[in-house]
């Protein structure tokens, strides 16, 4: 028997460390043993388990491309005992990766549509990973617009990436920032998310919205989303319930029936619609 323990991690060696925004920092992670990274494959929407010896494990999507096959990315906040170990790592220091778990983004379905991707804040992550599939896949679909909102100028992550996007001609790229405080040189919109979607008023024939955001936003946005003719089964959304397996085993993530570990993380607004008020 040589069956591999799904609780054993990978080894994954910190390549390269980036500081996004205050307390949220990015991880190139490559395969530690050869074979794993030839066995490892990936889709966008799934997420992992990443681990440090001695503290614990942290659930983060991730956040690199499945169509850039070298290494994995990870993009977390610093805000307890596992993200504050992992905080503390250096390039080189060697962590855990379980994974990948959950369902996916169906991009494959995707195909010949509009997509709009609207994010908020540290949530942009696990959509970078979709943002970065499709446009490796550029031909497969019609516009790609990203409205992307945070706290502050500096909350912003991806900042290198947001100007490469802002400077695509098949890409239309609009960030705001929440309305009050000073904002020299910004050129950015001022406004929370959904009052800027709302001016923007994109066409919904055609075309997919996949939000992801705190709970506040995304709860202000659908209504946006429906007055703009999305219809429940062309909005996509992930969860992020606390998780401990990640497979489906310990019941921690569930929410009625729905384990939002295997059957999500990404739902539809109908899916949504349908689950328990709990989530
Ligand atoms: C599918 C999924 C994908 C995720 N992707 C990312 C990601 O890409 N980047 C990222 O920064 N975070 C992500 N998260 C959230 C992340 O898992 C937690 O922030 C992290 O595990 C906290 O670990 P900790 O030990 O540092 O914090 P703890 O010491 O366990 O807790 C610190 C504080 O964070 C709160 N907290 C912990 N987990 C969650 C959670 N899941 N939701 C809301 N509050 C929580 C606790 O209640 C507590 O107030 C994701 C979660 C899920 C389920
Ligand atoms: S995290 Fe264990 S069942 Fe979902």
């Amino acid at each position: 028997m040589d069956e591999k323990n799904i609780y054993v991690p990978y080894r994954m060696r910190i390549e390269k460390i980036t500081q996004e925004a205050p307390g949220v920092k990015t991880f190139r992670l490559k395969f530690v043993n050869d074979e794993d990274a030839l066995s490892f494959s990936f889709k966008a929407g799934q997420f992992g388990e990443y681990s440090i010896f001695g503290a614990g494990e942290s659930t983060f999507c991730i956040a690199s491309s499945p169509t850039r096959k070298d290494y994995i990315e990870c993009t977390f906040r610093q805000t307890g005992k596992v993200t504050s170990a992992l905080a503390s790592c250096e390039e080189g220091n060697v962590i855990g990766f379980r994974g990948p778990y959950g369902n996916i983004f169906p991009l494959d379905d995707w195909k010949g549509k509009n997509l709009l991707f609207i994010a908020g804040g540290i949530a942009l992550p696990p959509m970078r990973c979709v943002i970065w599939n499709a446009l490796d896949r550029r031909s497969e679909f019609g516009n790609i617009t990203i409205l992307y909102g945070a706290r502050t100028v500096s909350d912003l992550v991806y900042k290198h990436e947001l100007e490469e996007w802002g400077s695509r001609n098949d890409v239309k790229l609009i960030t705001t920032v929440d309305p009050g405080g000073e904002t020299p040189d910004w050129k950015g919109e001022k406004g929370f998310v959904p009052a800027v979607l709302e001016k923007m008023a994109p066409a919904s024939a055609n075309t997919i919205a996949i939000v992801c955001g705190p709970p506040v936003m995304i709860k202000y946005t659908f209504p946006v989303l429906d007055k703009l003719g999305f219809t429940d089964d062309t909005i996509y959304t992930t969860l992020e319930n606390r998780m401990k397996c990640g497979f489906g085993k310990c019941g921690r993530c569930n929410v009625g029936k729905v384990y939002v570990c295997k059957d999500g993380p990404v739902f539809t607004y109908r899916q949504l619609k349908s689950l328990p008020a709990e989530y």
